[in-house]
């Protein structure tokens, strides 16, 4: 048996927490299966938190999340029009503050459509929806430099400036290429606008046709962003990995997504996988205040993120038990979904609890 695994556990804002305390639930049961420790810890950072007492999330905070293993989040943010949480304080002073501080250079996205999910396309089934979003997570328009001139006159001028490095590039296309190594079809594709953005699209695309030279195992395409989008919906069958920077990446996975069933399946990891930080682990929804405290969210999404964290950083920590534990949670989610056929996930009639309790008995 190894040193218990430190986990940061930041339940959010809305529904948040009760998605991770039903996810919390799966980890109890899990855990002594596979011999596993672990040891929780809460933080409060949140938009409530925030309201409540005006602190966001310091570099003293983030200092303290770093001597975890790995983070766990439900949702962060408000309702959508509430002014005092007007641009971006939540989304930048937390989620992205993390991603950046702690170097979570690859988001980690899955499109795997789940036994007994409807999917909204036509005549597409399990066998044309899988798939693995590689999206970069440190730098793109996602950087924040840009700025305005004359702010409120006639003449504003506002600029946002598009970042790409040659070092973010690679060591998001070679994971990418490790990644897809290991997979049965061995296909990457690289998705961007090199057609129009000459400059950010010429060093990925030069950067990923070296690094494919060193990958001749793995086979290589090469979609625009726009073209991508339509083959998502028409012909998702042609992805198996996807490799793509920040901003495209944000957009192609919701649509990812909704084609695997919506936001009620969607996980996604922020990972270091260095391991010099820890990874965070979070559903791709967000806090859904309208729903917050009636039992009515569905979990799943958090509890596969939940698998994810545990065969993620026990990969990053070889940490094996951890692996076997994420490997269970992510095939009793498989096991509980037909239930939901012929349901919407988000308005199943099941309870928070209640899909918890599911999971936990498919164990
Ligand atoms: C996501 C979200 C975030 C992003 C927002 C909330 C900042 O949309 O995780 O995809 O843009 O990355
Ligand atoms: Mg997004």
């Amino acid at each position: 048996m190894s040193t218990p695994l430190q986990l940061a556990i930041l339940g959010g804002d809305g529904i948040g927490p009760e998605v991770v305390g039903a996810a919390m639930n799966v980890l109890e049961a899990v855990a002594p299966a596979c011999d596993y420790q672990y040891d929780a810890t809460h933080f409060p950072f949140s938009a409530t938190h925030f309201l409540e007492t005006g602190h966001v999330l310091s570099d003293e905070d983030v200092a303290e999340l770093r001597n975890f293993d790995a983070i766990f989040l439900g949702a962060v943010g408000g309702l959508p029009n509430d002014p005092r949480l007007a641009g971006g304080v939540i989304e930048k002073g937390i989620l992205l503050k993390l991603r950046f501080d702690l170097d979570q250079y690859i988001n980690l996205r899955p499109v795997t459509l789940y036994p007994g999910i409807d999917t909204p396309l036509k005549d597409k089934a399990a066998e044309h929806i899988d798939f693995i979003c590689v999206r970069e997570n440190t730098e793109d328009l996602y950087c924040g430099v840009g700025g305005f001139v004359r702010k409120g006159t006639a003449q504003e001028v506002s600029n946002q400036t598009m970042v790409a490095t040659r070092f973010g590039a690679e060591r998001c296309i070679r994971y990418a290429f490790e990644l897809a190594k290991t997979r049965q079809r061995k296909l990457l594709t690289l998705v961007h606008k090199t057609n129009v953005l000459t400059f950010a699209g010429d060093t990925w695309y030069r950067t990923f046709k070296e690094v494919a030279e060193e990958y001749p195992d793995v086979s290589t395409d090469y979609h625009h962003v726009d073209a991508c989008c339509m083959y998502m919906v028409a012909k998702p069958e042609v992805y198996d990995v996807i490799v793509v920077p920040n901003m495209f990446g944000d957009i192609i996975t919701d649509l990812g997504a909704a084609i695997a069933g919506g936001m009620g399946i969607a996980s996604s990891g922020n990972l270091n996988p260095d391991g010099v930080a820890p990874s965070m682990f979070e559903p791709v929804h967000g806090s859904a205040p309208d729903i917050a405290g009636q039992n009515l969210a569905n979990p799943i999404a958090t509890i596969d993120s939940l698998g994810l964290l545990l065969r993620e950083t026990g990969r990053i920590k070889g940490h094996t038990a951890a692996v076997e534990c994420g490997n269970r949670v992510a095939a009793a989610v498989k096991a509980v979904t037909p239930k939901f056929a012929g349901k919407s996930l988000d308005r199943s009639g099941f309870g928070t609890d209640e899909i918890g309790r599911m999971v936990i008995d498919a164990l």
